[in-house]
């Protein structure tokens, strides 16, 4: 893409200069730069190193420290935050829940002893929880921290077969559950679909001992004899009991959260205790430049690390007071998100381009009539925002004035990395580009061979410089942490270690980075990651099917969907039937976020002659543009019999 083609119009504020000093000195040292950053939290001892970099890639941050994260979420704020409203809790069905830091404080505590003293939980304990958006998935969370146990939280919308292979990668023990939650009027079973994943997870090996389940609904759902109601196993927990938090080194796991990857099997992605937290409150202030009376609102789930940083650790640390919505963003109207805004003065909200798309689609007739003059501050996160969009979310509802915060980052890097910085000072913004690397942060655009990509150069993102809310590494498979990350553009021979994000961008004359789209096998559908390969190996367990190609089909909502070209055995005919039952395939064994828009059948696969599928074909035929280089091809009739297909079909 060169920088003429790049669709921007400027904006202006007047920050560049001051935020580029600051800059420029955070990577003078950035071991200083961070060990200051660090002196903002309260760590029970004081580190001995802040980085390690003896072992590199495995690079481990304030080494010595110790600290828990509750310390500075809950304890921090101390009595004067007690009656500070931490989440505004919205149900879908309209209930209303409204949580004091004083609350929570108590929940957690709570929580944290039935953790301990009656599940017998502790330190290095791994605990699942499959949630949907009610106050109990941040308590849980923070009580497994205060505690030492390690989170994997499982989006709710995620099936039994994928909750399964968590539970059973982590080797989780305790499941925490609700009994169900309203989606669109509708009502999801969720407990169902554990007690499939718990049968499931037994087959492989582990055996889930205990099932906790929130009563959300009320569901008339008898429990088994592994299954116990939060509120009966709470009865026997004092009220008002206090439990210590358990003193963590920094360089302990802190939580798993699971992650698409170009593989099948979902990377177990582990952030440690002092570094993530480092990061997340430092960058939250950065991001949203906190002040007294702010009303913000991450509308994303906590399922997703969005939710983990912005919903939950961010906002807490820094005593904001949040909005946490349960249910869907148009439901029972396409201006619920704006009226909530509305009603309670919303003065930050931070959300996906998806989200921006499938609201403006309904037409402005939703928008108008909402009072949105609260909001100083929007954001975006999760794929790369067009810049028509990006213009209509700052008129329609910024009203001209509130800057927008496209923030750049992913499941690894713990907190945004590129993106405009308020809390700083504000530099011009671009429609479409996440701007410039965050202070500490070291990123560059590199040629396939290494080099650096000239200014509009398409080339791919990479950070040169360790930074403390980095991944320490995969669950389980640390020889995976170093190939995916780390072996791309590093030079191990001369101690040089590249990350590698796999994200294609530009770098423009300016410095602003581009970030264009991902550059491996993995899609953004509507801002989720998800991995063609496990799509492919669901459509595979189908007796009939052959081979599968998936691939991403540009979507005007969902940025791309799911579109997979299957083949099938001998004695199998293409039929309807088999098409949805190929769909339920998907949606039984990864969810109904992955289900694909299209399944095409074709006899045969673009492949190369050593077996390779050329997926690259089938995107050009999708998206109408030239199939480029065949050389490689193994049988050039599988083009022609695609056209055909893909045409038919689309
Ligand atoms: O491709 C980039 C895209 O989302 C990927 C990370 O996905 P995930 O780990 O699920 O985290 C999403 C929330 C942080 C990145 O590799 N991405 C994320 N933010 C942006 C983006 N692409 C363009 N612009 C962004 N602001």
């Amino acid at each position: 893409m060169s920088q003429e083609a790049l669709p921007f119009e400027e904006r202006y504020w007047p920050g560049l200069g001051a935020y580029q000093d600051y800059y420029r000195r955070s990577v003078e040292d950035i071991e200083e730069f961070w060990a200051e950053r660090a002196r903002e939290l309260v760590w029970t001892r004081t580190w001995d190193r802040v980085l390690n970099s003896e072992n590199p890639p495995f690079y481990r941050w304030f080494e010595g420290g110790r600290t828990n994260i509750n310390l500075n979420a809950l304890e921090r704020h101390g009595s004067h935050g007690r009656g500070r409203v931490a989440y505004y809790w919205i149900g879908e069905d309209g209930t209303r829940r409204v949580i004091s830091y004083d609350d929570l404080a108590r929940y957690v505590n709570r929580v944290a002893y039935l953790l301990r003293e009656t599940l017998g939980m502790g330190k290095g304990d791994t605990i699942t929880l499959y949630l949907p958006m009610i106050p109990e998935l941040p308590v849980f969370m923070l009580a497994a921290a205060r505690i030492g146990a390690i989170h994997s939280v499982v989006f709710s919308g995620f099936s039994s077969g994928a909750l399964a292979d968590r539970i059973v990668d982590a080797n989780s023990r305790i499941l925490v559950t609700a009994d169900g939650f309203p989606r669109r009027g509708r009502t999801i079973n969720l407990v169902e679909r554990a007690r499939e994943a718990v049968a499931r997870a037994k087959e492989l090996g582990v055996e889930v001992e205990k099932i906790v389940v929130v009563r959300r609904l009320g569901l008339g759902i008898e429990l088994g004899k592994r299954e116990a109601w939060l509120d009966d196993l709470l009865r026997e927990v004092p009220d008002k009991v206090y439990v210590k938090p358990m003193e963590m080194e920094s360089t302990d796991v802190f939580f798993i959260l699971y992650t698409s990857g170009t593989t099948g099997k979902p990377k177990g992605i582990m952030h440690g205790v002092g570094g993530y937290m480092t990061y997340v409150y430092n960058v939250f202030k950065w991001n949203w430049d906190p002040r007294p009376g702010d009303v913000y609102w991450c509308a994303a789930d906590i399922g997703w690390i969005t939710g983990h940083t912005y919903i939950v650790y961010g906002p807490l640390m820094h005593g904001m007071t949040s909005i946490m919505y349960e249910g869907a963003p148009d439901y029972p109207d396409p201006g619920r998100i704006w009226s909530i805004v509305g009603e309670y003065g919303v003065t930050t909200f931070y959300t996906s381009p998806t989200l921006l798309r499938l609201l403006r689609k309904y037409g402005d007739q939703w928008v108008e009539g909402h009072d949105l003059s609260s909001l100083r501050l929007l954001g975006t996160v999760g794929e790369p925002i067009n810049p028509d969009v990006w213009k209509w979310y700052y008129e329609k509802i910024g009203g001209s004035s509130a800057p927008i915060v496209d923030t750049w980052w992913q499941t690894e890097t713990g907190a945004a990395m590129i993106s405009p910085a308020p809390g700083i000072s504000l530099v011009p913004l671009k429609p479409g580009s996440a701007t410039l690397p965050l202070p500490g942060i070291v990123a560059d655009v590199l040629r396939d061979d290494g080099s650096r990509a000239e200014p509009g150069e398409k080339g791919y993102l990479v950070i040169r410089r360790p930074w403390p809310g980095m991944l320490m590494g995969i669950w389980g498979d640390p020889e995976r942490y170093v190939e995916t990350y780390w072996r791309r553009f590093s030079d191990p021979d001369n101690n040089v270690w590249i990350y590698y994000p796999a994200d294609y961008a530009v770098i423009d004359r300016d410095g602003y980075f581009w970030v264009l789209g991902r550059a491996d096998e993995v899609l953004k559908v509507a801002g989720h990651r998800i991995g063609t390969i496990e799509l492919e190996d669901a459509i595979l367990t189908h007796p009939a099917v052959s081979e599968a190609a998936v691939v991403g089909a540009p979507d005007p909502v969902k940025g791309e969907v799911p579109l997979a070209v299957v083949t099938l055995k001998e004695g199998y005919e293409p039929s309807e039937e088999l098409e949805k039952e190929i769909r339920e395939r998907v949606r039984s064994l990864v969810g109904p976020i992955a289900e694909p828009k299209k399944i095409v059948f074709a006899t045969k696969l673009p492949k190369t002659r050593s077996g390779k599928i050329m997926r690259r074909i089938i995107i050009s035929l999708i998206q109408g543009r030239p199939i480029g280089d065949t050389s490689t091809l193994e049988d050039p009739s599988a083009v022609e019999e695609l056209k055909r297909v893909l045409g038919a079909s689309s």
